[in-house]
């Protein structure tokens, strides 16, 4: 089996990267997670990639003068390291339509809902808000519109009397590090294989 070269965008702390990173190590594991990047320099996330031996890179989207020249940017350095599919995983970037074409069908997100409700943020402060009674995260394909593209996998938690935003945020993460891997593993196996030009 050939495995998909894959990297992970973060913005922080990086434990949905780590568990992909983890779930990589085994050789049947379809994606071999090659690189990490991260719009913030900062980033937990960087130090747990490079401990784990796997190239870390930040590229800060402040050094840049527009949304698009930070995408080629982050674009120049995944076609560098012939990257053939990208992970974003706490990434807190929107993607321009220019990058989410290039990469589509090739690029994947989890979002901390169950998706199509509460696109955008402050997702579990809106589930306990509207009285749901259950929340999740989803993984999906990214398309142009925030949360938009079709869901691949979810998890689902059930909404507790009193919870508070953090407290689900907390169940529903350790849902999400175990989604996100299984979720990965299918979109790497239905990916559209025409190279990136
Ligand atoms: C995760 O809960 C992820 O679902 C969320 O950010 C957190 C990142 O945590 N993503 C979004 O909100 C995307 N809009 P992590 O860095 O520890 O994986």
């Amino acid at each position: 089996m050939k495995r998909v070269r894959t990297a992970v965008l973060i913005s922080g702390r990086g434990s949905n990267m780590a568990a992909l990173l983890d779930a990589a190590n085994a050789p049947d594991y379809p994606a071999d997670i090659v690189l990490v990047v991260s719009n913030r320099p900062g980033a937990g996330g960087l130090d747990k990639a490079k401990a784990a031996g796997v190239t870390a890179l930040a590229i800060d989207h402040t050094g840049y003068g527009s949304r698009e020249a930070f995408e080629r940017a982050l674009d120049a350095a995944l076609r560098d390291h012939h990257i053939e599919f990208v992970a974003c995983a706490g990434f807190m970037r929107v993607l321009t339509e220019w990058f989410g074409s290039r990469w589509e069908g090739r690029l994947v997100n989890i979002h901390p809902s169950l998706l199509p409700n509460y696109k955008g943020l402050h997702t579990h402060r809106r589930a306990i808000e509207a009285g749901d009674t259950h929340a999740g995260a989803s993984v999906h394909w990214v398309v142009t519109e925030v949360d938009g593209g079709d869901v691949i996998d979810r998890e689902t938690v059930a909404i507790r009397p009193g919870d508070t935003p953090e407290a689900l945020a907390a169940r529903v993460l350790e849902r999400e590090l175990v989604l996100y891997p299984r979720a990965l593993a299918a979109a790497v196996r239905q990916r559209r294989v025409n190279p990136v030009s």
